[in-house]
């Protein structure tokens, strides 16, 4: 087993593959500088508070704690916020990963698994997306991500890293056991502002009900975050047994679309959720869904918990009970 140093381990995602990788057996260092994360995510395990562009530091984590291998969560990640602020987003995603590239070059970590992003592929041109679908991005997140994505093969040769990167479609879900969930401030993310709706919030806005999708809202692939964290411990196996960079996507193959979303929060929660219309949110494409065959039949990897109501069952346990009810005055 391995010393993992989780960048980013604070966050949403990162905190459930902190949890994923303990269960397995490896030992966790968790590097964040609560930007965006949560002192309470880190559920054990060594805490270093710094930033990702922080080099040095980086390189003294790497050192001290002997670590194998990297994980990389760190990342902003609203589609919205990085079309009205991109320096933001090249800054944290690119600079940030040349950053921690640097640390790993000098320091002779050779293995990262990276957070990507559906948001790599924008308009599909055929549906579910393979990992070899075109990608042409429709917003700076996605722009980040493809970009730092593009440097990966240069270090690869140079430097003999090995990277692969997981491109994650929508994120939902809160830990089985209530240890764990989403907890984003301001929250953006579909099921828990419906949530934050039915519990007397603003109405739910539903960015756009004229797409060319079945009832005019965009459709997503939405995968529980304790799947996407099993798919890194697996990831993780493969390179550590030797295996190359690869990329591979993480989704279901199922679609649901916003109404549908709003219909299972009705039924988990027993209220109405109150909606109102709202223009189509800049950045947004009209379906997003999974190819995720790779994964599966290489790696083993089952969407286990992805069912639309299992995720949010679990996501409004969490909402109404996890650590950050009350935290800052607002659940979300
Ligand atoms: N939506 C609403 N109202 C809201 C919030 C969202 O109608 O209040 C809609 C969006 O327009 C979109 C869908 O619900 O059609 C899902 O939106 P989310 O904000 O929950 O998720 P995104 O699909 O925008 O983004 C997620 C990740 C990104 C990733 C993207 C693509 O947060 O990091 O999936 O995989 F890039």
């Amino acid at each position: 087993m391995s010393n993992v140093l989780v960048v980013g381990g604070a966050g949403y995602i990162g905190s459930h593959a902190c949890l994923a990788l303990r269960e397995a057996g490896h030992e966790v260092v968790v590097y964040d500088n609560f930007s965006t994360g949560h002192r309470e995510a880190v559920l054990g395990g060594v805490l270093i508070d710094g930033d990702v562009r922080d080099s040095e530091k980086l390189k003294e984590a790497l050192r001290n704690y002997r670590v194998s291998v990297v994980m990389h969560f760190a990342a902003l990640i609203s589609v919205e916020e990085s079309v009205s602020n991109p320096i933001a987003y090249y800054e944290a995603n690119v600079e940030g990963t040349l950053s921690l590239l640097s640390a790993m070059v000098d320091v002779g970590v050779e293995v990262m698994v990276f957070s990507s992003t559906a948001a790599v592929y924008g308009k599909p041109d055929y549906s579910p997306m393979l990992e070899d679908h075109p990608t042409r991005p429709l917003n700076a997140y996605g722009e980040s991500k493809l970009a730092i994505e593009r440097a990966f093969p240069h270090y690869e040769r140079a430097y003999g890293l090995r990277i692969s990167k997981l491109r994650y479609f929508n994120a939902s879900g809160a830990d089985p056991e209530g240890r764990l969930g989403e907890a984003h401030y301001p929250e953006t993310h579909l099921i828990p502002r419906a949530f934050n709706a039915v519990l007397g919030g603003p109405p739910l806005e539903i960015f756009g009900e004229n797409y060319s999708t079945p009832d005019g809202t965009c459709l997503r692939d939405f995968v529980h975050v304790t799947d996407l964290a099993d798919a890194h411990v697996r990831v993780l196996r493969r390179l550590q047994d030797g295996g190359d960079s690869d990329v591979y996507n993480v989704g279901t193959g199922s679609a649901y679309s916003v109404r549908e979303v709003i219909q299972m929060v009705e039924k988990v929660t027993g209220q109405e959720v109150p909606t109102i219309i709202s223009p189509r949110r800049i950045g947004d494409p009209s379906s997003l869904l999974a190819a995720s065959d790779r994964i599966q039949n290489e790696l083993g990897w089952t969407p286990a918990h992805s069912n639309l109501q299992e995720i949010v069952e679990s996501a409004w346990r969490w909402h109404q009970t996890g650590w950050h009810v009350g935290a800052t005055g607002d659940t979300g």
